[in-house]
């Protein structure tokens, strides 16, 4: 007999529909044992999942669980650092926000983007055994475009954190992207022609998550976990356009330190970057 294995049509691409859902979410977390997930709040729709955390903490404090995951299929507001927009269009990605309460003091509560970003990088090598790379600090890259990004907030008096809402964004299964975001973005279909069920990856990124974190809470910095991040981080030994509102300076990026700072080389000596309201990014372009 002679049996031939078919190609997957490109054209059946375009009927494949990821629905996401409450059950589907939790069945997934259920599968990867992510049992640090107290509770999930999925919106088929919603302004953004950050905004969403933010107003339940703000509402009933006391009712918002360590471990919270808020997911949306599509956000109309979705946001970005430095006050800037992040697409987010229905099917297509990622949209997520995990609420943690650790007691730890504010100034570290920043670490997370950095946990997040390897947590990302690690789900991207367990499912395409494709490699990522981080723009320090929130920013996935893939073949020098963005696949994902992260936005970090928190509620906090100066020694007291309330909790901090992680926000990652992944581009998974888009097919274009609008015109002026094309040269800078990506998603996982057009890196690896391969269509994704979202609730898996949510899962994949929370296990790792959960793995890092675990890690940071008995160090409470980065000690333990700047070598691989360094290893992951696509700045190291460029030049970088340090950019903080109307200034910016040019340095060479070279690690991350035990607190997640980034140092930079600037005419011969180091200097800290501090993630807060700093931008990094390429003397050339995005990378
Ligand atoms: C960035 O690229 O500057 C960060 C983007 C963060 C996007 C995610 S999507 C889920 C969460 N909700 C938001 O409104 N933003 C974050």
């Amino acid at each position: 007999m002679n049996t031939k294995i078919q190609k997957t049509s490109p054209a059946l691409f375009h009927h494949f529909r990821d629905v996401l859902s409450t059950q589907e979410i939790l069945s997934a977390l259920s599968r990867e044992h992510c049992n640090f997930i107290q509770k999930v709040v999925y919106f088929d729709e919603t302004d953004s999942t950050n905004t969403r955390a933010k107003q339940a903490a703000a509402q009933k404090p006391q009712e918002l669980l360590d471990g919270t995951l808020f997911v949306a299929d599509k956000q109309t507001a979705g946001k970005g650092r430095l006050g800037r927009s992040f697409d987010s269009p229905s099917g297509l990605g990622i949209f997520m926000t995990l609420v943690l309460k650790p007691v730890i003091s504010p100034s570290k509560a920043s670490m997370m983007t950095l946990i997040a970003g390897m947590a990302v990088c690690r789900m991207f090598q367990e499912f395409y055994a494709f490699d990522t790379h981080i723009k320090w600090p929130n920013d996935i890259v893939a073949n020098g475009k963005k696949v994902c990004g992260i936005l970090t907030e928190m509620s906090a008096t100066p020694d007291c954190l309330h909790y901090i809402a992680i926000g990652i964004g992944i581009n998974v299964n888009n097919s274009s992207f609008p015109k002026e975001l094309s040269s800078v973005a990506t998603s996982v279909f057009l890196e690896t022609g391969k269509m994704e069920q979202r609730s898996l990856m949510i899962a994949s990124v929370l296990k790792y998550f959960k793995y890092y974190y675990d890690i940071f809470l008995q160090t409470m910095d980065l000690s333990v976990l700047k070598q691989e991040y360094n290893s992951l981080m696509i700045n190291t030994n460029k030049n970088v356009l340090v950019i903080h509102g109307n200034e910016s300076f040019e340095a060479v990026a070279k690690y991350i330190d035990d607190d997640g700072e980034l140092i930079v080389e600037q005419n011969g000596s180091l200097r800290k970057v501090m993630s807060g309201e700093v931008s990094v990014r390429g003397v050339y372009g995005y990378v």
